[in-house]
């Protein structure tokens, strides 16, 4: 029906709103694509524009998954799995219309969709990834294991919707993550300076 088509198009749209990248032009003029590791997402805006715009682009980015997982509650659509409006803000992020159909690399909107769909494994995920963040120094590792880990739990509790999802999911943040994950096996991936990882 019209109503759920077009809910899930504005689900798209929202996370499809590059906030990184607009932050940085509007407020720094800068373009975080062409800065630090290039990635449009909380961590790179953080590292090269500082820790009240990364701080900022983490709110809005979770806000997208969380506002478009909840679109069906608010519209009494309850004919689908409101996961399925927050991949579709997950698509709007990778894939935006206003970035040349490319994007982030997926983890905090996913977050705001868990955020909406199952707050306790947001607070698990949240735990961990702060956690991994601490023992590595590095968010792109605990990013990767947060969402192994959230995939397992998903198993575990017989959530069938989340669980498939969260596979999919796995399995392209870790290739989203595929040059982070050349420069872990070649000990030159970027630390946050926070943590046991972390060389001074
Ligand atoms: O959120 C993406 C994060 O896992 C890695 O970001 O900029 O270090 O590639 P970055």
């Amino acid at each position: 029906n019209l109503k759920l088509v077009l809910l899930l198009i504005l689900a798209y749209l929202l996370g499809a709103i590059p906030n990184g990248v607009w932050i940085g032009k509007i407020f720094f003029h800068t373009d975080i694509r062409k800065a630090g590791s290039g990635n449009i997402g909380t961590t790179n805006t953080y590292r090269v524009l500082g820790p009240i715009a990364g701080t900022t682009v983490m709110v809005l980015d979770i806000a997208k998954g969380t506002v478009a997982t909840l679109l069906p509650t608010w519209f009494h659509i309850t004919t689908v799995s409101p996961l399925l409006f927050g991949l579709m803000a997950i698509l709007g992020h990778t894939f935006s219309v206003f970035d040349g159909f490319k994007g982030g690399k997926a983890v905090a909107t996913s977050a705001g969709m868990l955020l909406a769909y199952n707050p306790v494994f947001f607070l698990i995920a949240c735990l961990l990834f702060i956690s991994f963040i601490y023992l590595t120094s590095m968010v792109s590792l605990a990013s990767m294991i947060s969402f192994s880990i959230i995939t397992i739990l998903s198993i575990l509790f017989h959530d069938v919707y989340l669980s498939i999802i969260a596979i999919a999911l796995t399995i392209f943040v870790f290739y989203r993550h595929r040059t982070n994950i050349k420069r872990i096996r070649e000990g030159t991936e970027n630390m946050v300076p926070f943590g046991l990882g972390f060389k001074r």
